[in-house]
């Protein structure tokens, strides 16, 4: 098998053709590749993010504690003074079966205005940590979310107030809602992707404008993994970077956004925000899994980092899972538009939506209950990670060409000179957020409200 994994960071600029990368057939370990020796000597171990506790006995019912404090962490060699979730980067993972309800009894111990937003789950309105003129969550505050868990899938939880800044030190957990109907595997495992040392002209990333870029995996860099050889393996991805991407290449994507794919790919670019779901069969070679450097504006420049290393423990030879495909047709393009935004801008003067800049905006208004066609152009300089709150949208086309089977998401990537069409079912009022998730962007103006009523 072959993995490749790309990076986008702004700091990087001009595209150019994609590096060599390593097989993992004619590559072993990690001391066979150009990785420098260093990175082999490092052999940090691998960390699961330790699991919410539910308090409530009830079945149905998933009750967490979820407290936000300052939290000194370490980014490899880096020191964070930043925050965390009950004292840990990433947060607590909290894990519900589709069906339950959550209560999450939040406490604010800092100093921060804050608020805890459920992203990628369609909450009601008053339970989204976000929207136009709410208010946060003050130091010393406490409130209580709760919400019936509709969808099944990978979602993560972060502020929505001060976001690029707490986001960046530490402030991120994951949420997993588990369909019983899904096949069996023997590890279901998180991986949360997070960057140190990228820089665009704003805040500083863990409090260093460092270089080189550097990923965390589950808060550590270049972990090793090390699960049974002959295991089956559900890899729950998450990026939660500011503003860098990762991108896989010849594995087995089962998974997006909104829980499993109705057909497996090969491919995949996480944009921030983004989840995707990979199948892994682990056989008995160590893989070395590498980045390959992006810039917003596509691949390249500069040599492939390594992001962690398998090594199976065991000899037992890869199972072969097959995995069921249940191929939707993704619904027609009815051809209208009923609402419009132009990405704008530039890392110099800040980022647009239809020329205006958060909070200087005018919400859009749609009913509720209408099928709204939403159509995105992006003539700006830079990708741009679209993302809706409260609802999810279906890929109508990107370009002009609708997908294969039909695409749910609620982070879509819209890269330079791009146009897509999206479909939304308009079913939750309330005054949503939608933005780009690259934060700083966001935070520079890339930012509206879609309101239903
Ligand atoms: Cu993940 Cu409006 O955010
Ligand atoms: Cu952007």
């Amino acid at each position: 098998m072959r993995l490749l994994l790309g990076l986008i960071c702004a700091s990087c600029t001009a595209p150019t053709s994609h590096p060599g990368i390593p097989s993992a057939d004619s590559s072993p370990s990690l001391a066979d590749t150009s990785t420098p020796k260093e990175v082999v000597d490092e052999a940090a171990e691998w960390a699961t993010p330790a699991e919410a506790v539910d308090v409530d006995e009830d079945p149905g019912v998933v009750h967490v504690e979820l407290t936000a404090r300052p939290h000194q962490w370490t980014a490899g060699e880096r020191v964070v003074d930043g925050f965390a979730y009950n004292g840990q980067v990433p947060g607590p993972t909290i894990r519900a079966t589709v069906g339950d309800t959550l209560v999450v009894d939040f406490t604010n111990e800092t100093e921060l205005s804050t608020s805890v937003h459920w992203h990628g789950l369609s909450v009601p309105y008053a339970m989204d940590g976000a929207g136009w003129m709410v208010d946060p969550v003050e130091p010393q505050g406490t409130f209580r979310y709760t919400f019936v868990l509709e969808q099944a899938g990978t979602f993560w939880y972060h502020p929505h107030f001060d976001t690029a800044r707490s986001v960046d030190l530490g402030l991120y957990g994951v949420v997993v809602v588990e369909d019983p109907d899904d096949p069996a595997v023997d590890l279901d495992q998180v991986v949360v992707f997070d960057s140190v040392g990228e820089d665009e002209a704003g805040p500083d990333h863990h409090g260093v404008k460092a270089s080189p870029l550097e990923w965390l995996v589950n808060g550590v860099v270049r972990p090793t993994w090390r699960p049974r050889a002959g295991a089956s393996a559900r890899l729950r991805l998450v990026n939660a970077s500011n503003q860098g991407y990762v991108a896989l290449d010849a594995v087995r994507v089962i998974g997006g956004d909104q829980g499993l794919l109705p057909e497996e790919s090969d491919r995949v670019v996480l944009s921030p925000g983004d989840r995707a779901e990979l199948l892994w069969e682990v056989g008995r070679d160590r893989v070395a899994v590498m980045g390959e450097r992006w810039s917003l504006a596509g691949p390249g420049p500069g040599e492939p980092l390594p992001l962690f290393e398998l090594v199976p423990s065991g000899s037992a030879p890869a199972a072969s899972v097959s995995w069921p495909s249940r191929p939707v047709a993704p619904t027609p393009d009815p051809g209208r538009t009923d609402l419009r935004y132009v990405f704008t801008g530039s890392a110099e003067n800040g980022w647009e939506i239809n020329g205006q800049t958060f909070p200087s905006i005018a919400p859009d208004e749609v009913a509720l209950g209408s099928e709204v066609i939403l159509e995105i152009r992006n003539p700006s300089p830079s990708h741009h990670p679209f993302h809706l709150h409260g609802m999810v949208f279906e890929v109508l086309s990107v370009d002009g060409v609708a997908p294969p089977v039909r695409r749910i998401e609620d982070t879509l990537d819209i890269a330079v000179r791009q146009t897509v069409r999206l479909r939304i079912e308009a079913d939750n009022p309330g005054d949503w957020m939608s933005h780009c998730h690259i934060l700083p962007h966001a935070e520079r103006g890339m930012m509206t409200v879609l309101s239903v009523r």
